[in-house]
Formats: structure tokens, C-alpha cells, sequence
């Protein structure tokens, strides 16, 4: 075994109410299900959590998969402590730390109990994560220059969690971290030699969280980790491939993208490695689900609720978009997009369509943030179609969810995506999507009934399905009827949680020897 020789963590206070009995005010509130005697511990590690910290749907799924699984297992979160979860104003108790290793600072641990019994542990060390910016780029969109160190942090923590030397009784009997900021998790438990399970999942493959070989020192890694059987890829560490390969069971967010993922167009260097791992077995997709707040007929967001016979709230909320977006007022059909402003997104190419909407008569109002040049030619969009185009950058969960209420359609042309949650909301709340046949897009929206697809990233082919939905919006029986299935999509979590809940129980049961990759 390798030797990472880590500090003993300091003695810390043990956390109380952490045992296995849950409060009286912890209800399971979606879940209900018979197995209360086989409830085990899980914890999420996640770099994100919508009540505290959001960039995209990341933070979607780590804040409604463990409340949605609350009735089958004890299933809590670790995420780091950023500034905005510190000044959140949830109350935040110190019940454990974690030693320094190498580059990684110690810490202490917070615990964060939500009203509806979702606890979320908060890892805290100010000179990593106490910054203005997102969780991962600055307030200019650059990198932070020590990711590396930030999330091997967390990665660190969550293995000292697991292996009890975090002072914490409450000690998971299972992992599931997310994406590259928690992919270090697996690697540093097995170098501790424990077996408890760990599950991987891949929300989005490109994001791999590189770094140079040279920070093997830093991070107080095994030098066999820089190797190809460990998480070197191309000369580089990767931390996502170090998910992939050291966790027990590696899944994706949807079922296309699982076998996307194993292509060179979509397999970002790692499709081989991904292959072997489908062919053992070991890598499967388990789509996203949304949570129920995304009902129009209750959320408390919209500015008027719609649904059944009643459509006049949908109006509502279109005309309180359009004047946000600075739009007149129109009877045609209003475009919305609400994303990430990223490569990935494809927005150059909706950028090519806004004349052609606009000269039909439409609109298009864009809400967004991310990269500045994404950003400044949305901005310009805008100026050349004042009136029509309306574009606010920044990040704003009321007026996503009125733009997805008071929009007809949901532009989202991605290059790919592994799963997508907007499609979903937007879907529940009749505005019918536009998007690539790829993904979780491809697995979640049925051409012609419940939104439009199209099979190329070219202007041509995005443009044939924007022309098919302008011909449903000129027909307004069939363009109730696509609304009508579209509300009615079951996307729910409390329908996607089984697979998670049967990997769970198959790892559970064969808790293994650990046999170390490097
Ligand atoms: P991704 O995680 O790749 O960004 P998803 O569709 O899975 O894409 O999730 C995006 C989530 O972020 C959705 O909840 C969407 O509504 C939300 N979102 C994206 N951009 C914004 C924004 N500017 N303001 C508010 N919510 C946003
Ligand atoms: C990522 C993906 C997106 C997915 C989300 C949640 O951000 O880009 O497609 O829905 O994670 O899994």
C-alpha cells in the first residue's frame, strides 16, 4: 500500500446528534417506503447544493437526490463552505475537522440542519473557499489558480469522514460523490485502505479537473497515481479520471450519454478507459429526475399559477418576462433560453437564429452567465434587436422559473448534455423545447409531442425544428395538445430514485477487500 502518511486529526468535539436516530422534526418528505430497519448512511460529496450554492444543475440534483432518497437511506452532504453558504444565515454548528495533509490545509466542520431534515455537513478553511467568484472561477471567469488544492481538499475530507477521523460518530457506510471537484474522494479513501463503497458520478465528462504532474507533491498522492493505471491522462493528473478509476461504480446522468461517453466525439480523451469500464459492468447511466416544487399550479415563485383549464396565469408570467426583458408587447411566440453561457450550451448557434425569429415575428429573451465573450455577444444581440431581444446576465432562480412559465419555447441547442434539467422545467411548465437530439435531451423530450429535435450542431438543422415549432404555434389546438404532454412528462425524482437505491444496496452487500489500483 502506498504510504500517505497523514497527521492524526485533532481531537474534536463529537457531533451529538449525529447517530443513527433521526430528530423528531426529520420527516421523509418525498419518499415513503417500508425499509426504515435497512436505512444506511450515505453521504453526498458535492461542490455545489441549490439551497446554499448553485451554478448550474449540479446543485439541482445534490439538493433534491438525497431528500428524494430520505426515506430509504440517512443520506447527508458535505460540500465546502464558499462564502455564500457561510452567509447563507442558516446556522452552522462546528462538530468535527480534518487534519492538514501535504498543501491542504486542516479544517473544521459545520453542520447545517435544513427545516425539511436534509443535513448538510460544510467543510470550512477560509483561505480555500471564503472568495468572491463562483465556486470554481473568479468574478472575472478565470480559474482559481488552486482548484487542485480546493477540491482534494474536499475529496481528502470526505475520505477522513468516511475512515472516522473526522470526529464525527455519524461515519457513512457509503460515498457518492459528484463530478471532478469530488472525484478525489475514492483515491484518497483507498489510499487510506478502507472499503467503504464509493459511488462516482459524471455529470459532465469535459470538466476533468486538470493539473500538472508536478502537483503530485502538493497533494500527497502516491507517485503511482501519475501513472496511466492511475489518473494520469495525456501528462497531466486528471481528477475525474481518478473518479473513474477509483471508485466502485462509476454512472452518468443519463442513458445516451453513458454510451455517448464511450465515443471518441464525446468520450473527451477518457473513452477508452470509459469502454473497459461499461464491458466490466461498471459504468451505467440513471437519468436525472427534477423535484415536485416544479409544479405551475403551486410554485411560489411564479407571479400567477396556471394549469388544468385555466392558462391565464401562463399569460401572466409572459407579460411580467417581456417587461423584464425590455420586449413589447407581442402575441407571437416568445423563445427563452435560460443557461450556463458556455461552449457547451451552443449559443453561437442561437445566436444565428435570433433573426430569423425575430422576422417571424417572435422573441427572444436570454438569461444567462459564464464566459465574458458568450456573454458580451448576447449583450450585442440585444442592441441590435432592441425590443425583440432581451438579454440579462447574471443568475436569478424567480426569473428562470417565470421565464420558463411565461416563455412558449426553450431554446437549447447544446453540443452535448449529459442530462439537462432545464428541458424538464421548462416542459412542466408548457414552454416546449428546441434541442439537440443528444444526452439526456435525446432521452427526455419526445419529438413532436412534448418539445422539437434536431440531429446536427449546424444552423440548418437548428433551424428546421425553430420552423416546426413557429407552424405549432400558428395552430393553437396542436400547440395546447404539445403543452398538455409536455406538463404531463413523468420526470419526477420519486421515479428515478430505484436505480440508485439498487446500486446502493448491490455495494452495500459486497463491502470488498480493498485490492489498491496503484
Ligand atoms: P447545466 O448543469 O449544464 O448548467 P442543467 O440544465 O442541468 O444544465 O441545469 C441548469 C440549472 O441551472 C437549471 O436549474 C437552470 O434553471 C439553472 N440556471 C442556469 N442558468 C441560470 C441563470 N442564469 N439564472 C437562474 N438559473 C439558471
Ligand atoms: C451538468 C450537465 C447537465 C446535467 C447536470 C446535472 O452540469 O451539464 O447536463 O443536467 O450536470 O446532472
Amino acid at each position: 500500500m502506498p504510504d500517505i502518511r497523514l497527521r492524526a486529526a485533532e481531537p474534536y468535539r463529537q457531533d451529538e446528534h449525529s447517530t443513527a436516530v433521526l430528530p423528531d422534526r426529520r420527516k421523509p418528505n418525498l419518499q415513503v417506503r417500508s425499509f426504515q430497519q435497512d436505512k444506511r448512511r450515505i453521504l453526498f460529496v458535492t461542490s455545489e447544493l441549490a439551497d446554499l450554492v448553485k451554478a448550474g444543475g449540479l446543485g439541482d440534483v445534490s439538493a433534491a437526490l438525497p431528500r428524494a432518497l430520505a426515506g430509504l437511506h440517512d443520506v447527508r452532504v458535505l460540500l465546502p463552505g464558499y462564502r455564500e453558504v457561510l452567509d447563507s444565515g442558516h446556522p452552522i454548528r462546528m462538530v468535527g475537522g480534518v487534519a492538514g495533509h501535504a498543501a491542504l490545509p486542516p479544517a473544521r466542520i459545520g453542520r447545517i440542519d435544513f427545516d425539511d431534515g436534509l443535513i448538510a455537513y460544510v467543510l470550512i478553511c477560509p483561505e480555500l473557499y471564503e472568495r468572491a467568484g463562483t465556486p470554481y472561477v473568479d468574478e472575472q471567469g478565470r480559474d482559481w489558480p488552486d482548484n487542485h488544492i480546493r477540491f482534494a481538499r474536499l475529496g481528502l475530507a470526505a475520505a477522513d469522514f468516511a475512515s472516522g477521523r473526522a470526529g464525527i460518530r455519524w461515519c457513512p457506510d457509503l460515498l457518492h460523490s459528484h463530478d471532478w471537484p469530488a472525484a478525489m474522494t475514492p483515491a484518497y479513501l483507498r489510499w487510506r485502505g478502507s472499503a467503504t463503497p464509493v459511488v462516482f458520478t459524471i455529470h459532465n465528462l469535459a470538466h476533468q479537473g486538470l493539473c500538472s504532474l508536478e502537483c503530485i507533491p502538493e497533494l500527497g498522492i502516491p507517485a503511482a497515481a501519475g501513472h496511466i493505471e492511475g489518473m494520469e491522462l495525456h501528462g497531466r493528473l486528471s481528477f475525474l479520471k481518478a473518479g473513474i478509476a477509483y471508485a466502485d461504480r462509476v454512472t452518468t446522468v443519463s442513458a445516451t450519454y453513458a454510451r455517448e461517453i464511450t465515443t471518441a466525439e464525446f468520450g473527451c480523451g477518457l473513452e477508452g478507459f470509459l469502454r473497459s469500464k461499461a464491458r466490466q459492468g461498471l459504468l451505467s447511466g440513471i437519468p436525472n429526475g427534477i423535484d415536485e416544487s416544479w409544479d405551475p399550479a403551486t410554485d411560489p415563485h411564479l407571479l400567477d399559477h396556471f394549469g388544468g383549464n385555466d392558462w391565464q396565469g401562463k399569460a401572466a408570467n409572459g407579460a411580467y418576462t417581456r417587461r423584464l426583458f425590455g420586449l413589447q408587447d407581442s402575441p407571437g411566440p416568445l423563445f427563452a433560453v435560460v443557461s450556463r453561457l458556455v461552449y457547451q450550451k451552443g449559443l453561437d448557434l442561437t445566436h444565428a437564429q435570433a433573426a430569423h425569429i425575430v422576422a417571424a415575428g417572435g422573441q427572444l429573451a436570454i438569461l444567462g452567465r459564464g464566459e465574458p465573450e458568450v456573454e458580451q455577444h448576447m449583450r450585442e444581440l440585444a442592441q441590435r434587436f432592441p425590443g425583440h431581444v432581451g438579454v440579462r446576465i447574471g443568475f436569478d432562480e424567480t426569473d428562470a422559473r417565470r421565464l420558463f412559465a411565461g416563455s412558449d419555447f426553450l431554446l437549447m441547442p447544446s453540443r452535448y448534455e449529459p442530462c439537462g434539467l432545464s428541458q424538464m422545467y421548462a416542459q412542466r411548465f408548457a414552454s416546449l423545447p428546441i434541442a439537440r437530439r443528444t444526452g439526456g435531451l435525446a432521452d427526455t423530450i419526445e419529438d413532436g409531442v412534448s418539445g422539437f429535435l434536431f440531429d446536427q450542431p449546424s444552423v440548418a438543422s437548428y433551424r428546421q425544428a425553430i420552423d416546426r415549432a413557429l407552424r405549432v404555434h400558428a395552430c393553437p389546438p396542436l400547440l395546447h395538445a404539445m403543452r398538455c404532454r409536455a406538463m404531463a412528462a413523468r420526470c419526477f425524482w420519486s421515479h428515478a430514485i430505484d436505480p440508485y437505491a439498487e446500486l446502493y444496496q448491490k455495494l452495500l452487500e459486497r463491502r470488498r477487500e480493498v485490492r489498491l489500483p496503484v
